[in-house]
């Protein structure tokens, strides 16, 4: 049986790589997915694969009943929450029942994301857990993503992964820093695309595609999936070289302005990694 609706592929392949694709999803009833096995799985991965996510919100005129997390998120997963705030698995690919899951699920799309981009590369695979209104501010990931949700509902504000939403100062930041979150501004409420997603909705991101994200009240979880390709992992390299380029007086290279692939900035990258000048 397969896990995504074959009506829903015409869309994607359309969309990839370079505009957010909804998809419909056959994991809701998923065992793996269910917040017991979740709760398990978090007992056998790392302790460093579980963490926490989100901001708790406030929703206008409702009082905040919700109790204190225990600082633990695996306790926290483990008595069924609630929390404020919630659970992230990390990297649900170590363990053999979610890698085959993840690779059965690869073997759908990738017919769709291979022939855009290539083979997917360093595929990942998370799950978010919560238990009532939370939010992740506007941020961006270095990676194409895949959002399936589970089970509740989540609103996800999809923005283009360009100026002024993304520009070259942000994504060296975070080549340099690890800093993900970009400035908000409220006039970037109108603009962002919000999609709905309840349980059986996915959507495929583009590459860096910034987005903000409320799951809604009650137990929300989500599988999500990101990877690189050949081309994102230059682009990377080629961000990398920048710094030194300007020491030298060159122009940097911005992925919003040069559409080509950057292939001869990555592999000089490559090497001046390699001679530890970058
Ligand atoms: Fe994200």
């Amino acid at each position: 049986m397969s896990l995504l609706d074959p009506v829903s592929v015409p869309p994607l392949a359309e969309a990839y790589p370079c505009a957010p694709a909804r998809l419909r999803h056959y994991l809701a009833e998923e065992p793996l997915l269910s917040l017991p096995a979740l709760a398990d799985a978090a007992r056998v991965l790392p302790r460093s694969e579980v963490g926490e996510w989100g901001e708790p919100c406030e929703v206008a005129g409702l009082p905040r009943a919700v109790p204190q997390a225990p600082a633990d998120p695996l306790a926290l997963l483990q008595s069924g929450g609630p929390g404020r705030r919630g659970v992230v698995l990390r990297d649900l690919m170590r363990l053999p029942g979610y890698r085959a899951l993840v690779l059965r699920l690869v073997r759908e799309l990738e017919p769709v994301i291979a022939r855009a981009t290539g083979p997917m590369q360093a595929l990942r695979a998370r799950a978010f857990i919560s238990w009532t209104n939370l939010r992740t501010p506007f941020h961006f990931n270095p990676a194409y993503m895949l959002l399936l949700q589970i089970r509740g509902d989540r609103v996800l504000a999809a923005y283009p992964a360009a100026p002024p939403f993304l520009d070259l100062a942000r994504r060296e930041a975070h080549l340099r820093e690890g800093t993900k979150r970009l400035e908000w501004r409220p006039e970037l409420a109108a603009v962002g695309h919000q999609h709905v997603l309840a349980p059986g909705d996915g959507l495929c991101l583009p590459h860096a595609a910034p987005h903000w994200v409320h799951s809604g009240e009650g137990l929300s979880i989500a599988l999500a999936l990101s990877w690189q390709c050949r081309r994102t992992r230059a682009e990377a390299d080629a961000l990398a070289l920048n710094p030194l380029l300007r020491k030298v007086g060159l122009p940097p290279y911005d992925p919003a302005v040069r559409r080509a692939a950057p292939w001869l900035r990555a592999a000089a990258s490559r090497a001046g990694q390699r001679l530890g000048l970058v």
